[in-house]
């Protein structure tokens, strides 16, 4: 979700002003990935690295999360979303941390969509972190050592047994991942609008779904028509 600063900067508008807007397009595209029958849906809220931001644009964001959490949790619930959180849980205000522990445990057990929050998230701190969890199980003599291969990390990441993603949406004109699911988007495919998030709404969605339906994904093989 990109672009949040450049959409307020352009209407003279601090950059705080783009994030609030920027709730309102996940709230949509929530809604819309549900309409669509999309299973899974994960939302880069805030990387491990946006801590450097400035310290007001931080607690904004924080303090987004928050509000975010504590209006909408009720109406996701009964909308059938399971709510999961990746990223490190550690160093994290008990505050910020006892609600998503709470849109956890109270969604669990809902099947209409899965809205992954990837908050205080990194993907090479994600792959370290399931590194050590190996390494801990490999030192009690838990796991052995040839048992860890690509499921065997997969599992212990922290989207274990979320499916790697179809389609990676990124917005604002950027070409780049940005230490977003590293791992995961090995055969992802990419759909980048030029549209600043808090423009992102059901059609743009509707967009990249039909781009992507317009892809021949064949995983290293090749495409099914040239093989008979
Ligand atoms: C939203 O957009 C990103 C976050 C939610 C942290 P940006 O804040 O990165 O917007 P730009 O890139 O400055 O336009
Ligand atoms: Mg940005």
């Amino acid at each position: 979700m990109d672009g949040n600063g450049r959409w307020a900067k352009a209407r003279g508008l601090p950059r705080t002003m783009g994030h609030r807007r920027g709730v309102e397009a996940v709230r949509e595209t929530v809604r819309a990935a549900g309409d669509f029958g999309i299973e899974y849906l994960t939302l880069f809220a805030f990387s491990s690295e946006n801590w450097r931001r400035p310290r007001e644009e931080v607690d904004e964001l924080l303090r987004l999360l928050k509000i975010f959490i504590r209006r909408d949790l009720a109406d996701l619930h009964k909308e059938g979303v399971r709510v999961r959180v990746i990223g490190a849980r550690d160093n994290l205000s008990p505050d910020i941390l006892g609600l998503l522990e709470e849109a956890e445990s109270l969604t669990r057990n809902n099947q209409r969509t899965t809205l992954v929050i990837a908050f205080n998230y990194g993907a090479r701190d994600e792959v370290a972190r399931a590194v050590r969890r190996i390494a801990a199980k490999i030192s009690s003599g838990e796991v052995a050592i040839d048992a860890v291969d690509a499921e065997c990390l997969d599992a212990h990441l922290d989207t274990a047994g979320i499916p790697d993603p179809d389609l990676i949406i990124r917005t604002s004109g950027e070409l780049r991942l940005s230490n977003f699911l590293l791992w995961q988007a090995a055969y992802s495919e990419f759909v980048f609008l030029p549209c600043l998030w808090p423009d992102f709404d059901r059609d743009a969605l509707a967009q990249a779904l039909a781009e992507y339906a317009s892809r021949s994904r064949r995983y290293g093989g090749i495409a099914r028509e040239a093989a008979s």
